[in-house]
């Protein structure tokens, strides 16, 4: 049987999605890990331990792997995994995103460097370094912009600023979520870049794909509904089909296909947000892995496949003709974090669930622990979902089921 190496961190939000959908291709599965496992499975071959740091190394240690357990793919579950499992299925002439494609990516600041110098719309950016005066920077630039560290995802420490005194609260905001996080020790000099760039106005929408030799598989579009403003960006609902008239729907579809082939970004799966003002389409950010947190649940394809499977098929070179996102509507809301505390209680959870198109709550921070929202916050509180006959209905439904809950938070102290 072929044999898989799926690349995901302890705290992995997509661990178990990925487990099921090999076992279910019924293939071969390795977890590899930056920490030792303790697996109930612990067949030869099934866990191997890799930093994400090193990725000579690590890669290194996976070509040793693959010579006694031969591996057919590499996949990485999320974000900090991709560089290796270009590198190491590079290495083994496996199918993936090229090496420099994901580095390009995954680097904000290059990526809009590259799509700007190829004729790419895009806004005006700069970078600058944690060092430098805040003061000075301000000055040469313009307003409203956004502030991005290069080292973080997931919204954090992403702010907006309209005018230069907001900026220099925003850049010490930044320092401080930087000098408190373990990033310098995993992104090594990028700790301390920071991406300036223009505030794009408009709605906000992601594109999940596979690229496939090349070719772009548009597996969905998904509407972010809530208008995202700022001066941070908490995402909350995500709606599939999207509400986008057709025309702007192959706009979006065109933008992410051009920047993807540009980037070199040619097989393996994507994920792309963009923002459109009107119907200028702009490209916020294209990531070579899918969609994070729990939010591929709200994904399933005919005939019976889940996101997580079609990237394992692909990765193993089995064909994807033919799978199509389900008809019905769908949607997810990351449940916004109310304020910074211990978390005590998370009530009206029964209420919730009994909203009709509420398909489930998964709450991903147990009670009794540290929730933090953005911009300092890096996780999930965690996630309602909703299935119906048409994206307005899931909307309404995850906001009424999301009004039904009171997540009680003790303030710290
Ligand atoms: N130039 C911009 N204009 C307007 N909003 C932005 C801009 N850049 C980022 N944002 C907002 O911040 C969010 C996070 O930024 P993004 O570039 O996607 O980085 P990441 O998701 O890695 O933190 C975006 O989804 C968007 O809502
Ligand atoms: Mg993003």
């Amino acid at each position: 049987m072929p044999r898989v190496l799926l690349l995901f961190a302890r705290t992995s939000y997509r661990a178990e999605a990925f487990l099921v959908a090999a076992r279910r291709l019924g293939v071969d599965v390795t977890v590899g890990s930056n920490h030792r496992q303790v697996l109930a499975d612990l067949a030869p071959g099934s866990t191997l331990t890799v930093g994400v740091s090193d990725v000579e190394r690590s890669t290194a240690t996976i070509v040793r792997f693959a010579s006694d357990y031969p591996l057919a793919a590499i996949v990485a579950a999320e974000d900090d995994f991709t560089p290796l499992a270009a590198a190491a299925s590079e290495a083994l002439g496996l199918r993936h995103h090229p090496s420099d494609a994901v580095r390009c990516a995954r680097n904000k600041a290059l990526m809009r460097s590259r799509l700007s110098a190829a004729g790419f719309s895009s806004p005006w950016f700069h970078v600058a370094s944690l060092h430098d005066d805040p003061v000075r920077v301000a000055s040469r630039t313009g307003f409203p912009c956004v502030l991005k560290p290069l080292s973080l995802s997931a919204s954090r420490g992403v702010i907006r600023a309209d005018a230069p005194e907001e900026f220099v609260r925003a850049w010490h905001r930044i320092r401080g979520i930087l000098e408190a996080s373990d990033v310098v020790e995993r992104s090594g000099s990028l700790a301390a870049e920071i991406l300036i760039e223009a505030y794009l106005p408009g709605r906000e929408v992601a594109v999940e794909g596979i690229v496939v030799g090349g070719e772009l598989l548009t597996l969905a579009l998904m509407d972010k509904p809530d208008s995202m403003e700022g001066p941070f960006f908490e995402e909350t609902i995500l709606l599939t089909p999207s509400r986008f008239p057709d025309k702007v729907q192959d706009d979006i579809v065109s933008v992410v296909r051009r920047c993807a082939a540009h980037l070199g970004l040619d097989d393996g799966p994507i994920h792309a947000e963009l923002r459109v003002d009107a119907d200028q389409v702009s490209l916020l950010e294209i990531a070579p892995r899918s969609i994070g947190g729990r939010c591929s649940a709200i994904l399933r394809f005919d005939p019976d496949a889940t996101l997580e499977e079609l990237i394992v098929r692909h990765a193993l070179g089995m064909p994807l003709q033919g799978f199509k996102r389900e008809p019905r509507a769908s949607g997810v809301m990351m449940l916004p974090i109310p304020m910074a505390g211990i978390l005590r209680e998370v009530a009206g959870v029964d209420a919730a669930l009994q909203v009709a198109a509420i398909e489930g709550l998964e709450l991903t921070i147990p009670l009794g622990q540290t929730v933090v929202p953005l911009p300092e916050g890096n996780r999930y509180l965690g996630f309602l979902f909703a299935r119906a006959d048409s994206p307005d209905q899931v909307e309404t439904a995850l906001r009424l089921a999301h009004a039904r809950l009171d997540v009680k938070v003790e303030p710290p102290g």
